[in-house]
């Protein structure tokens, strides 16, 4: 099976950046485009179908992190579900404290809503990470007082795939009397997740790394866990997120974590085996000139970021039309400067600046992983070995 919009096109190893959206979700979907425009909240007939989806769609993505549909609330994206996240529950507490604890390698939906925060009165506190891009829970033992109203640690970094060691954190968070959220964007759909295992009173998750569109996220609230909105107007989702719910969107977001429920966890090991052919192929074409960057364990299966000696991962790319990867997180892109995860993991500059991310997807074959290595390896081979 292959994806119509990958035929033609490069290789597409850039599946953190985003996804093509599932044939099946946009089955899903279209009848709540064409057909199905109510208003869920009306009381006539025409609300039926789309208030009924909706629902469906909670169940739906509930099941995928093992929450109950009363937990999830719809929202425009990642962004905005990290935004509720973090403003939501910090400012819900700030009668018990001013303190929000991040780390540095967060994606900047979670970063630049920490530091909104500023603007209230909070100070935020930026954990280091190790080599390996993981936060060290005594780091969280260290700087949590009995001020800190909420910790924000992601599941697993984008760039380079690294889980955090939520339980453990989410555990240190609870004893100081704070709440735990967690970006689960790059995770939701690639690898089995539950909030209970977590821990966590908070959870992101973001269509379009999903194989649903852009544009359509949603945020676990545990119950009971106080938040205010960020967003003002109706009583929709449970008076946490304002607006006409955008019903093919969420549609789409359910039928996709339906789908991801499904094959998981045998899709978590394929992508784990196309993942690793392509990394042997890099291996084999340029023996001892492939580093791995991030946990070499302990980390998404769909992940491989790696340095290529005396590389430049930007002209690298650009030399190599045929594969569509990246270098650094997507969303920095344009600038000129190495990975800011890459630099705060302690990686030289020089090591940074030769970084690709490869990451593979439902419809990337092994076939194509091993033609993507050979491509790369040509390139440098031609361009950068005499560098090395
Ligand atoms: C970890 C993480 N969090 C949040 C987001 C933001 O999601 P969205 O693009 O839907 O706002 C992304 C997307 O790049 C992400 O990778």
């Amino acid at each position: 099976m292959t994806h119509p919009a990958l035929t033609d096109g490069p290789i597409y190893l850039d599946h953190n950046a985003t996804t093509p959206i599932d044939p099946r979700v946009i089955d899903a979907a279209l009848p709540y485009l064409t057909h199905h425009f109510g208003n869920p909240s009306s009381s006539h007939a025409y609300a039926a179908k789309p208030r009924a989806a909706v629902a469906e769609a909670r169940r739906q993505v509930a099941d995928l992190i093992g929450a109950t549909p009363g937990e999830i609330v719809f929202t425009g994206g990642g962004s905005e579900a990290d935004t509720l996240a973090i403003r939501g529950a910090a400012l819900a507490a700030r009668d018990h404290g001013d303190q929000v604890i991040t780390q540095v390698t967060e994606h900047p939906a979670v970063l630049e809503a920490c530091r909104s925060l500023t603007a209230e009165g909070f100070t935020v506190t930026q954990l280091p990470v190790d080599e390996f891009g993981r936060v060290d829970p005594a780091d969280l033992r260290a700087a949590i007082t009995d001020n800190t109203v909420l910790v924000s640690v992601m599941t697993a970094n984008g760039e380079t795939g690294t889980l955090q060691p939520v339980p453990e954190l989410a555990a240190i968070a609870h004893r100081h009397g704070a709440l735990m959220h967690t970006d689960a964007a790059q995770v939701a759909g690639k690898a089995p997740l539950d909030v209970t295992e977590l821990g966590v009173d908070l959870l992101t998750v973001v269509g379009h790394k999903m194989y649903a569109p852009k544009g359509v996220g949603a945020l676990y609230v545990r119950t009971g866990t106080s938040i205010v909105p960020i967003i003002h107007g109706a009583s929709q989702e449970q008076g946490l997120r304002a607006g006409t719910e955008s019903v093919a969107l969420i549609v789409a977001l359910g039928a996709a974590a339906a789908i991801a429920t499904t094959d998981l966890p045998s899709s978590a090991n394929r992508l784990a085996s196309t993942r690793d052919t392509l990394h042997r192929e890099l291996d084999r074409l340029l023996p001892g000139a492939v580093q791995l960057n991030g946990h070499p364990v302990d980390r998404l299966p769909n992940t491989l970021n790696v340095s290529l000696a005396g590389a430049d991962g930007k002209a690298l790319l650009a030399a190599t039309p045929h594969v569509a990867a990246a270098t650094g997180s997507a969303c920095h892109e344009g600038l000129d400067i190495p990975s800011a995860v890459l630099i705060a993991m302690g990686l030289v500059h020089d090591r940074a600046s030769a970084a690709l991310r490869l990451t593979v997807g439902r419809w990337t074959t092994p076939e194509e992983a091993k033609e993507a290595a050979r491509l790369l390896a040509d390139t440098y081979l031609t361009k950068f070995q005499a560098s090395a």
